[in-house]
């Protein structure tokens, strides 16, 4: 295309649970191009959730693809593009061939809960057999000191040990050696780079501190925990820090450029929300809800049901930044599933309509527990439970309630936050899909009894890749490591929701909730 405009941007691939999108900003954070595309859900049995990765490859290839185009279009060159960053969906596990580079079975989604024997197995070995010599308790709070998390379905190393055990075919490829493992950031820096031909396997470290196979202090592999789940090194990535050169793009339109920046999703957001400091908390709602709470260089360790995680590593051999993290598996997707499987409302949005209806939820309350419960109660066996109903109770009620569950769940987390952190959060950042409707937001502050800030540009998990990347190379001056240098970037303003329900109303609402929940826990043995 003749004369395009030459300028300096850079873009961020966004691999999410549902959707992958590309987005290519400036360096004030402006959106110059993007393209957005959904790939299929795979739900085989009662609580499996699988992608196919080569799907997952193919979305992403057509998002740069489609975005590049439309970069051009607005009048840009697509050499205006100097460096790409890459954030992902976390815990899902992905297991490729490392002779043919073609995965060996579907992807396990990190919503999947068919690993709820394999976690009471180790659960039982953790007791008897212990981990470096920790047996009982001991044992269990080893695993937790070693990683900052615990034995759940959740993560991914739990869902890698169950393709292993079940798959035969993944089986025989770790027994030979041909076996590669990776979350998602791995698998698909490994195809954007040349697949088989360069044999990247890398992955990233706030990625690798979800598997339950990584060293939360030395941000190494734990060689005792392989050992513990019999798992051969090898299949393992090379982990490399969140802002560092990977490697080149091999082929299409943006051939030849650089990957600067490789971030977990929700770790993303809490870098692109320019929370990078101790005391700096954001909570991201998208298919379900993650509230990373910035601790600095200290790893804490939750007493309450909270997670220890890396929230970035600034660069190779660096120290890194840790958060806390209260994870809720089901935010938007309850949302979804009002749309899509009860059919009460035709758009995402339509829940704030119908929830603006009425003042109340009419008692009902509505513990979205479709495959267990995360943080802060870790029940896998919790089921989900609409309690309350009456002959009064209408869709608004449903829908109302649907919102309050999301808040109830955010206060839950902020409740443990505060008891790890002796901090007190006045506000919560938010972002994502769902912070788009005010009621939701409205809700949230009355139920949470604090203030919710949404800023303007909403993009943040996508911003904090593109940040990392940007600071890679230095561009625009962006260096990870001095926030103040990002000072320009996402300024644009922001919107506040304050409390208005008056204390004692808020306190019922909430003893109504731990009840609901209560009777949710512990449905399926
Ligand atoms: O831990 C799961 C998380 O990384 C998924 O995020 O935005 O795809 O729902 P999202």
């Amino acid at each position: 295309m003749a004369n395009l405009k030459q300028g300096e941007f850079v873009g961020s691939l966004d691999c999410g649970t549902t959707s992958v999108r590309f987005i290519v900003f400036d360096k004030y954070a402006n959106i110059i191009a993007q393209h957005q595309a959904e790939f299929p859900q795979y739900y085989p049995e009662p609580g499996w959730h699988e992608h196919d990765a080569d799907e997952i490859q193919q979305v992403s290839d057509l998002c740069i693809a489609e975005a590049s185009r439309k970069l051009e279009k607005a009048g840009w060159g697509k050499e205006s593009i100097k460096i790409i960053g890459i954030t992902n969906q976390r815990e899902t596990a992905v297991a490729w061939s490392r002779k043919t580079g073609k995965p060996l079975c579907r992807a396990i989604v990190w919503t999947d809960s068919r690993t709820k024997n394999h976690v009471a197995f180790f659960e039982k070995k953790l007791r008897e057999v212990g981990l470096n010599g920790k047996k009982g308790e001991a044992g269990v709070n080893e695993l937790r000191e070693l990683t900052g998390i615990q034995l759940s379905t959740y993560f991914s190393g739990i869902k890698l040990k169950w393709m292993i055990d079940h798959d035969p075919v993944v089986r025989e490829a770790h027994e030979a050696d041909d076996l590669l493992f990776g979350t998602v950031e791995s698998w698909v820096i490994y195809n954007l780079v040349g697949g088989v031909k360069t044999g990247l396997h890398i992955s990233e470290v706030t990625n690798a501190s979800r598997t339950l196979l990584l060293n939360l202090h030395t941000l190494n592999w734990e060689p005792s925990l392989l050992e513990f789940f019999d798992l051969r090194k090898s299949i393992l990535p090379k982990l490399v820090s969140s802002s560092e050169v990977y490697g080149k793009i091999s082929s299409g339109p943006l051939q030849g450029v650089k990957i600067g920046g490789l971030i977990g999703d929700q770790q993303g957001a809490l870098v692109g929300n320019k929370c990078l400091r101790q005391g700096e908390a954001k909570c991201t709602y998208g298919t379900g809800a993650f509230l990373l709470f910035c601790t600095g260089a200290d790893i804490v360790k939750s007493a309450h049901g909270l997670l220890g995680t890396v929230a970035y590593q600034p660069g190779p051999g660096t120290k890194p930044v840790y958060a806390l993290e209260g994870s809720i598996a089901v935010a938007g997707s309850a949302i979804k599933w009002l749309r899509d499987s009860m059919m009460m409302i035709s758009t995402a949005e339509d829940v704030n309509t119908l929830a603006k209806q009425v003042p109340t939820t009419g008692g009902v309350y509505f513990v979205t527990a479709f495959s267990g419960l995360l943080a802060p109660y870790w029940d896998p066996g919790a089921a989900g439970l609409l309690i309350g109903l009456s002959s009064y109770t209408n869709p608004c009620h449903i829908a109302r309630a649907t919102l309050e569950a999301n808040a109830f769940q955010t206060r839950a987390i902020v409740e443990s936050m505060k008891l790890d952190s002796k901090v007190d959060l006045k506000h919560l950042k938010v972002d994502g899909g769902m912070t788009n409707g005010d009621m939701a937001m409205e809700v949230l502050a009355d139920i949470g009894g604090f203030s919710v800030i949404r800023p303007e540009m909403r993009e943040s998990t996508a911003l904090g890749s593109a940040l990392l990347a940007g600071s890679a190379i230095g561009l625009f001056g962006w260096d990870i490591t001095k926030p103040e240098t990002m000072v320009e970037v996402n300024t644009k303003g922001s919107t506040e929701f304050n409390p208005s329900l008056a204390e004692a109303a808020r306190e019922k609402k909430w003893q109504g909730w731990q009840r609901a929940v209560e009777r949710a826990k512990k449905w399926e043995e």
